[in-house]
């Protein structure tokens, strides 16, 4: 199963012939629409002509079942890009990780300007990784093994850098390079924001989901001032919206105010539909699945806006404490 995007089938189609946009799609707080959201803005950039490369950063591995892997059957995966064969085989002899893998192997991965000497020699190039999916967008899959990659980033050389580094092979082949991040804001989620460009994120309409927004962009303030100052916001994202709820209502209205402060909030938010979950037991996009729901149409929307629009600053902190509707 390769699509026509694929590196392993040639070349990537970048469309514009210039570097794609690297886009973390974040949020700790776990179950509001991260790994939907990046199914479906990737499907819908390449039914609009665009080339895609997804890449799961959550030891779930949803995105990769959604996309029509299987995990434990991958023989590598973004853990090998990140970790190095050599780890993973002295792991292995540690009796650290049940699966068998292959023995090290020298990298063609070219080491960066920026940082050359971080790459480990026997890190598995991203090319060797990424696998295609039925929705056209390529994807690199990650396996219950990434769990492990939190504990052995710590002691290794520009820990925080790793995916960065993993991804810059591959960045110009795409248009869009969408990161699906785990539900913690821990060092996998950090890699994420030092390599991302921007940042987007679903927020489900209810109360505890609005307020963890304010952690998460204290963390990214963080990460912006330290490890990477071009961090911007492609927008925030209603998700799992039900109009016959006075609450979700509300919580959708209180996010649309924000506008008026330049926080980015897209358009419509998307409706809950139990569509999303039969579509990803059928391993297919909403678009494809039921293409009549609203759902399917604020992805779509979400999409276009996205790719229409540049990303913007990222709000203070004094926004979101005024936004969060706290004293
Ligand atoms: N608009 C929606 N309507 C109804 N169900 C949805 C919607 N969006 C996502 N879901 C379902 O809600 C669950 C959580 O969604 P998803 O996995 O995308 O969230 P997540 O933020 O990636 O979760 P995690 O934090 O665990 O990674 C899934 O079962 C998904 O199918
Ligand atoms: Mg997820």
């Amino acid at each position: 199963m390769v699509s026509k995007n694929s590196p392993n089938n040639g070349p990537g189609t970048n469309t514009g012939g210039t570097m794609g946009r690297l886009i973390a799609v974040v949020n700790q707080k776990g179950g509001v629409g991260k790994t939907t959201t990046v199914v479906h803005l990737a499907a819908a950039l390449v039914e609009a002509g665009r080339s895609v490369l997804t890449v799961d950063l959550d030891p779930q591995a949803s995105l990769t079942i959604w996309s029509g892997w299987e995990p434990d059957e991958l023989p590598e995966t973004v853990y090998h890009g990140l970790v190095g064969r050599e780890r993973v085989r002295l792991m292995q002899a540690a009796g650290q990780l049940a699966v068998a893998k292959s023995g090290p192997r020298r990298s063609s991965a070219a080491p960066t300007d920026e940082n050359p000497s971080s790459v480990p020699e026997d890190t598995v190039p991203v090319t060797e990784v990424i696998r295609s999916s039925p929705a056209g967008y390529d994807l690199v899959p990650a396996s219950a093994e990434l769990a492990l990659a939190e504990m052995d980033l710590v002691n290794m050389v520009a820990r925080e850098r790793r995916l960065a580094l993993l991804l810059a092979p591959v960045r110009e082949l795409y248009d869009y390079v969408f990161v699906d991040c785990e539900p913690s804001l821990g060092l996998l989620t950090i890699n994420a924001l030092a390599a991302a460009d921007e940042i987007l994120i679903p927020v489900s309409c209810e109360f505890l989901a609005w307020r963890a927004l304010e952690v998460l962009f204290r963390m990214v303030g963080r990460v912006r001032l330290e490890l990477n100052s071009r961090l911007r916001l492609a927008g925030i994202l209603p998700t799992m919206y039900d109009p016959r709820t006075r609450h979700s209502r509300e919580i959708v209205e209180r996010l649309y105010s924000q506008r008026a402060n330049g926080l980015r909030v897209l358009e419509p938010p998307v409706h809950r539909s139990v569509r999303f979950q039969e579509a990803a037991e059928a391993r297919r996009s909403v678009l494809q699945y039921a293409p009549d729901v609203p759902g399917a149409a604020a992805y779509r929307a979400a999409a276009a806006a996205v790719d229409a629009l540049p990303p913007v600053r990222l709000p203070t902190r004094k926004n979101l404490i005024e936004a969060a509707g706290r004293p």
